[in-house]
């Protein structure tokens, strides 16, 4: 399973890779806002940094809903960088957007998907990426991770090659059960990601063979 963090913070996306475990980074316009970036110029600025930090994929969403509008804004960010994934919202239009750049072999990630209806559509169109929020269906009491074992259904059924990607992470066990139903794909917070490290029997353990360690050092 790939794992890619969702945040725009540039020394949490540091820190993430160099715990050597990172495969890209997902943003979206309330991600970089959260960071104090405004602006246009800034804003693809702030992408090239995050591109420049991490090697894999990195998810730049577009503000925009027509279809022509989507496009003109994936041009000026596929000149950012090779690793720019153009992000866009399960709309009619942003269907209409996919199908093009997909066509173009332009990597694509269809954003807040809540139905697995929304994620066949957007495979059908040729989207690299969906990006179901679990979290957020969580929040108002709908089971978020039964859309992820619908989606892999549905895929697996017909070799749709469009990858999963699990978003709207809250916690290590979101992660868990992603990875046991089949995601391709988690992004998380860095804190849910660091979170799969802790164990207290891990911690008393190591801390039991540093002491012992100290008979034989001396
Ligand atoms: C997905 O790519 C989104 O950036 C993100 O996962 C949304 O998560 P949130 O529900 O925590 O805002």
């Amino acid at each position: 399973m790939k794992f890619f963090i969702d945040t725009a913070n540039l020394a949490q996306i540091k820190e993430a890779q160099e715990l050597g475990i990172l495969d890209g980074v997902t943003t979206n316009p309330s991600l970089m806002a959260k960071e104090g970036v405004v602006g246009k110029n800034n804003v693809l600025a702030h992408y090239k940094a995050i591109c420049d930090i991490v090697d894999g994929d990195v998810s730049a969403e577009v503000i925009s809903t027509d279809v022509q509008g989507m496009l003109r804004e994936a041009e000026e960010l596929c000149e950012i960088d090779p690793k720019i994934v153009i992000k866009i919202p399960i709309i009619a239009d942003g269907i209409k957007a996919i199908k093009q750049l997909s066509a173009r072999e332009i990597k694509t990630n269809c954003t807040l998907i809540f139905s697995s209806g929304q994620a066949l559509l957007a495979a059908k169109a040729g989207a690299t990426y969906v990006s179901p929020f679990i979290g957020r269906l969580d929040d108002i009491s709908t089971e978020g991770l039964e859309i992820i074992e619908d989606i892999r259904a549905i895929f697996d059924n017909y070799g749709y090659t469009t990858e999963i990607l699990a978003a709207s992470i809250r916690g290590p066990m979101h992660i868990i059960n992603c990875a046991k139903i089949g995601a391709d794909v988690v992004t998380a917070p860095l804190s849910a990601i660091t979170a799969l490290l802790k164990h207290p029997l891990t911690d008393s353990g190591l801390a039991k063979f540093l002491e012992d360690a100290k008979k034989f050092n001396v």
